[in-house]
This record gives C-alpha cells, sequence and structure tokens, in this order.
C-alpha cells in the first residue's frame, strides 16, 4: 500500500516534469474587429487547458492595412517573439517565404475546406496559412424603416442612393442624426474593398485582370466611383471619408443609418443586446451597377493563421494553427462572431443556421465573390492597393473626377509594373 502510493507519486511527478518540459510558451498576433480578440482569448484558453501550451496575444489595430505594415517588418527582421500570425486573405503570396509549410500538418483535414480557400493560401505548392473563416459583405438595411416607408430592399445602387436620401431625410425631423448609408471610406484596404465592389458591379473589371493587364482605367470605372463620390455630404457623412469597419458599424449600431456596408462579423454585433438596431435589420446582397456588365458583386475577404519560420516552437505552434482553424471553432466562430465557415459541411449545422440565418445564402456570395488582385500582382499587391485606394480617396474628397484619378492611377500601376508584375 506504501509502495503503491510512493510509486504513483512519482509517477505523477515524472509526468508532470515530462509535461512541463514539452509545454510551450506560444504567442499570437491578431488585430481584429468588434469583441473578435475577447472570442480569441476564449478559444486559446481550451487549447492551453488540452495542451499545456500557454499563449499570449499580442493585440494589434483593427486596420488590415497597419497589420501588415507591422508585420512585414518583424519577419523581414526574422523576430522570434511571434509563433502564429493571424493573416488576411491577400498576404499570402506576400509573405509565402516567412511562414512554414501547413501541408503536412493539415493532409487529413484540408478537404473539409472550400478547395479555392485553400488555394488563396497555397503559393507554389506551399500551404502558407490555415482559414479561419472567409468574409464576403453584405448591405445591412434597417428592415423597420423600408416598411415604415414602403420601400424595397435596393438591387441597384440608384435605388440604394434614392431610397437612402428619402429615409434619411423623413426621419431627419425626429433624428438629426440620421445618415442614408456608411461604408469604409478610409484610405487603407477597406476602401479598396469598397471600390473594387463598385467598379466590379458597374462592369468595369477588376483594376488588375486574372493575366496581369492593368484594365481599371475605363469608363464604367469611373462611373462607378463617381457614383460614390456623390454620396459624400448627401446620404453619407463627411466623416465617411475616415471610416474603417468599426467606425461605420458605430454609426449603424447607434441606429443612425439606413443602410450599411459590411462584414458578416456586424451581424451578431447588431443582433446583441446592447445594439439600438436589434431585431430590426437584416443583410442582402450589395446591389447592382449600370450598363454592360453590371452586377452584384462582393470583394472576398477572410482570415487565417500562419506560422512564423521565425518561431522556436514550431510544433506547438503548427498545433495552434490548426486547433484554430478546426470544425470545433469555426462552428462557434459562426454563431458566437457570425463569421463565414471555411469547412463546407457547417453551411448545414443547424445550430449555425439557426444563430445566423443569413449565411445560408452567403455560400453562393463568397464562392462568387471577387478577388483583389493580390494573385497577379504578386509581392507588388500593396503597392498596387495603396494607388488604387489614394486614388478613389481623392475622388471622394473632391480631388479630381475619377475619370481623371483613374488616368493617374494607370500610368502609376504600368510604372510599378514594368516589364512584369
Ligand atoms: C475584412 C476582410 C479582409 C479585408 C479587410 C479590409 O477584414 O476579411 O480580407 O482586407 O476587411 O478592411
Amino acid at each position: 500500500m506504501k509502495i503503491n502510493k510512493m510509486l504513483v507519486g512519482l509517477l505523477t511527478s515524472v509526468t508532470l516534469v515530462a509535461g512541463a518540459a514539452q509545454a510551450a510558451e506560444l504567442s499570437v498576433v491578431s488585430g481584429d474587429t468588434g469583441n473578435g480578440l475577447a472570442f480569441l482569448q476564449e478559444q486559446l484558453e481550451k487549447f492551453e487547458a488540452e495542451t499545456g501550451h500557454t499563449v499570449t496575444i499580442v493585440p494589434m489595430p483593427s486596420s488590415t492595412t497597419d497589420q501588415f505594415g507591422q508585420y512585414r517588418l518583424w519577419l523581414a527582421a526574422g523576430n522570434t517573439d511571434i509563433d502564429v500570425y493571424t493573416t488576411d486573405v491577400i498576404w499570402a503570396p506576400q509573405l509565402a517565404d516567412q511562414f512554414l509549410d501547413l501541408s503536412e500538418a493539415a493532409a487529413d483535414v484540408i478537404d473539409q475546406h472550400f478547395p479555392s480557400i485553400i488555394e488563396s493560401q497555397t503559393v507554389n505548392g506551399k500551404l502558407v496559412a490555415m482559414p479561419a473563416y472567409t468574409d464576403a459583405p453584405a448591405l445591412f438595411y434597417r428592415k423597420d424603416l423600408l416598411e415604415k416607408y414602403n420601400k424595397e430592399v435596393p438591387t441597384t445602387w440608384a435605388e440604394l442612393t434614392a431610397t437612402a436620401q428619402e429615409i434619411m431625410d423623413a426621419e431627419r425631423a425626429e433624428n438629426p442624426d440620421m445618415w442614408g448609408f456608411v461604408f469604409q471610406g478610409n484610405a487603407y484596404e477597406g476602401l479598396t474593398c469598397n471600390a473594387l465592389e463598385w467598379v466590379k458591379s458597374y462592369g468595369g473589371g477588376q483594376v488588375i485582370e486574372a493575366d496581369g493587364t492593368i484594365s481599371i482605367n475605363n469608363e464604367q470605372a469611373a462611373a462607378a466611383i463617381d457614383m460614390a463620390a456623390s454620396w459624400i455630404g448627401t446620404i453619407s457623412p463627411e466623416g465617411n471619408l475616415a471610416y474603417m469597419e468599426e467606425e461605420s458599424r458605430g454609426v449603424w449600431q447607434l441606429g443612425n443609418a439606413v443602410f450599411m456596408r459590411n462584414w458578416p462579423y456586424a451581424y451578431a454585433l447588431g443582433e446583441g443586446e446592447d445594439s439600438a438596431v436589434k431585431g430590426k435589420f437584416d443583410v442582402a446582397p450589395l446591389p447592382a451597377g449600370e450598363g454592360e456588365g453590371a452586377r452584384s458583386a462582393a470583394t472576398l475577404g477572410g482570415w487565417n493563421y500562419a506560422v512564423s519560420k521565425y518561431s522556436q516552437e514550431p510544433e506547438a505552434a503548427i498545433q495552434l494553427a490548426m486547433f484554430l482553424s478546426s470544425p470545433e471553432i469555426q462552428k462557434e466562430r459562426a454563431i458566437k462572431q457570425s463569421n463565414l465557415p471555411t469547412i463546407e459541411a457547417l453551411y448545414d449545422d443547424q445550430d449555425v443556421l439557426a444563430a445566423a440565418p443569413f449565411m445560408s445564402n452567403w455560400k453562393e456570395i463568397f464562392q462568387n465573390a471577387v478577388p483583389r488582385p493580390s494573385a497577379p500582382a504578386q509581392a507588388k499587391y500593396n503597392e498596387v492597393s495603396s494607388l488604387f485606394w489614394g486614388a478613389v480617396h481623392n475622388t471622394l474628397s473632391g480631388d479630381g473626377s475619377a475619370a481623371e484619378n483613374l488616368e493617374l492611377l494607370e500610368a502609376d500601376l504600368s510604372d510599378l509594373k514594368g516589364d512584369a508584375w
């Protein structure tokens, strides 16, 4: 008896010591919107309990542009402090060399994900990051206000403009803070997403086409951007020129906008207890433009987990990336954060559809979503995007017409391209 007890005690301490020797201290860097970081923290606690590893979150600003600038510096300097990076869908071709190949770790689960998303994270055969969720924006609209004024959900931008103006003007009598439409108009990656949608919805192409051709200097593209410029100071506040996702959600969630363009994360937050629009809104596909090739267009977004090649704990870090992209976590994300899963089976999951009924339609929308030209522009994508959002921001600010700014943009993009991307 005594000996047995001693033996058990001995074995326990051996196990603890062995466990401790394997326990890694990891860090994951992440910018997020809404309560995304609190959600991540909850998931990390589960990971810590399951594995014995500890994980620290290094929080970043929510602007993907600011994150990218910082990550590029850290990675170029071979920073060993960060093990796992939360990465935007557009970064894979630019940062591929700095991350470990996850193909082997993901071999058994890769088939659960939509092939197009895995493809977007694969560069020259290397799986650069594991998908956490995909993104395709929606037109958020106030059901109660459309009903009150007997209006349909707009299916063209012209309808949206007219309906937004009419309801805003009428509502101002009671609510002087009311606006018609809010979106992401700051000079950053989010404006590239919004503007690509306007341009594509007018049949104006994708800035740079899949074969590398620079297509942005065309009449439809100019018409699309001039239309957006007409919103500033009419249905959208001047301040919209500085809005990112969270600023537009702030106006919307206080009940001060008829329409909002935003990503699905704003759905769960809008339905939250503290939201002034809880139960009063729904989502629809973004409106179509006008002219030949007009259609509804959504820019493809999404976030992933990548493992730094400078990590001192690569095995544990890979384990973390796999955990955070697993079906269990993606399901919880879909329910609590209304983020779109990258695992196809979750679109038939009853719990997911009960929490976020819009997702049954969004499977098709994100599969038809328009990619930003990060694949053709490769390492130069960030410069391409910043030239594009710069030209659009100038136009929205009244600094030159769209036609003038797109002509200059075309020249700048040609210089940047040189002989080839
Ligand atoms: C969302 C998208 C991301 C995009 C960003 C722009 O987070 O998922 O892909 O780059 O918005 O602000």
